[in-house]
């Protein structure tokens, strides 16, 4: 999306880290190698938000207990996995107005020509879209306002979010343009990993891991037992040759390359140091090794939810603190985002 003209005015304010996660189901391995895994060692490096967008998780029905339970159990999947609320801020989306306050200027600078480009879009509307809700179709625009609310410059996401950062990054450009407020936002970045940037189906190698897939054998979930992960890894889709041993084959056997790309990410090594390993094996070799590696990896992590979630107030209080966190940070930039406009107050 190349229409608005790039300024050259450099961002000049602090690097900054933020990303979200709906609290729309259990969170699953795309989410987990694509995403929430890599938010964790930046949090060394970078001031990082991270938070949970319960206010995108409804742009499709949610039933009400469900969704608290859900947005719950994403901030105990966050500290699980390894962030510490003391220094990443962590909260829910709809405790900081700014968000919503935000996409509303936002969305007035989008235009209904990019936003009908958006391949998520199109995915989740399906044939019939116009019974879609206004806010799935807005959603991106949210997404916008919930980085450029932080003037977050840096956005760790898996390789599906990279239009809506692309389209950020144009959102922003236009209204420093439109008001005349060059360096205003800083463009920020999409930070995809180079591995599992796209985990896929166990199913079908073709497809990617997602939480609306109608089979949960699909996916392993941050919440499946040592069983369920044992199980799904065995009847996980495979082709009749061996372990692949060279890169050349991974093109044309889609579900051999992504078990071999999960493993290796579940274990910080490349793909082909796994091939070196174990290419050559046989497919129930090599799924055993995978799930040791895999349950090694996700069973304290379920564990630790677990305790997370048995302590609700405690976990509300967290998010209540990382909102307030948020809210300071939010609000001077909404701010002055009005004043640009024009609004008077
Ligand atoms: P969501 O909730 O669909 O997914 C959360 C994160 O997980 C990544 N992901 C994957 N990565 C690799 N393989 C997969 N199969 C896979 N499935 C999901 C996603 O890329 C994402 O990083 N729009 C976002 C949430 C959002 C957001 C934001 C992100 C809202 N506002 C601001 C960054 C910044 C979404 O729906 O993610």
């Amino acid at each position: 999306m190349d229409q608005v003209a790039r300024q050259d005015v450099p961002y000049e304010g602090p690097e900054r880290v933020l990303s979200g996660m709906q609290a729309t189901g259990n969170l699953h391995l795309g989410n987990y190698l694509g995403a929430l895994k890599r938010f964790v060692p930046l949090a060394d490096e970078f001031e990082t938000l991270y938070c949970i967008v319960d206010l995108h998780a409804i742009t499709e029905w949610q039933e009400p207990r469900t969704l608290a339970a859900n947005t719950r159990a994403v901030a105990a999947a966050y500290i699980a996995a390894g962030l510490d609320p003391e220094r990443s801020i962590i909260f829910n989306q709809s405790q900081v107005p700014a968000h919503a306050e935000l996409a509303w200027i936002l969305s007035c600078v989008a235009r209904i020509g990019w936003m009908n480009r958006m391949t998520q879009f199109k995915d989740k509307a399906g044939k019939d879209r116009e019974k879609a809700s206004l806010g799935l179709y807005n959603y991106p625009v949210l997404m916008a306002a919930d980085i450029l609310a932080y003037k977050a410059t840096r956005v760790p996401v898996g390789e599906d979010q990279k239009q809506h950062l692309e389209l950020a990054r144009d959102i922003a450009q236009k209204f420093m343009n439109d008001y005349d407020v060059p360096g205003f936002f800083p463009l920020p970045e999409p930070l995809i990993g180079e591995q599992a940037a796209r985990v896929m189906s166990l199913r079908d190698g073709t497809r990617k891991m997602s939480k609306s897939d109608a089979s949960d054998m699909t996916r392993i979930n941050l919440s499946d037992s040592d069983e369920d992960i044992a199980q799904k890894l065995k009847k996980a889709r495979t082709d009749p040759e061996p372990v692949p041993s060279a890169a050349e084959e991974l093109g044309r056997r889609p579900e051999a390359a992504n078990l071999l790309a999960i493993h290796a990410a579940l274990g910080d090594e490349t793909i082909e140091a796994v091939m070196a390993r174990h290419g050559g094996e046989t497919f129930s070799a090599f799924k055993e090794a995978m799930t040791a590696r895999a349950i090694s990896v996700l069973a304290p992590i379920r564990e630790r939810m677990k305790d997370l979630l048995a302590d609700v107030p405690a976990l509300d209080a967290t998010l209540g603190e990382g909102a307030e966190r948020a809210r300071a940070i939010a609000a001077p930039t909404l701010a002055e985002a009005k004043r640009i406009v024009g609004f008077v107050g």
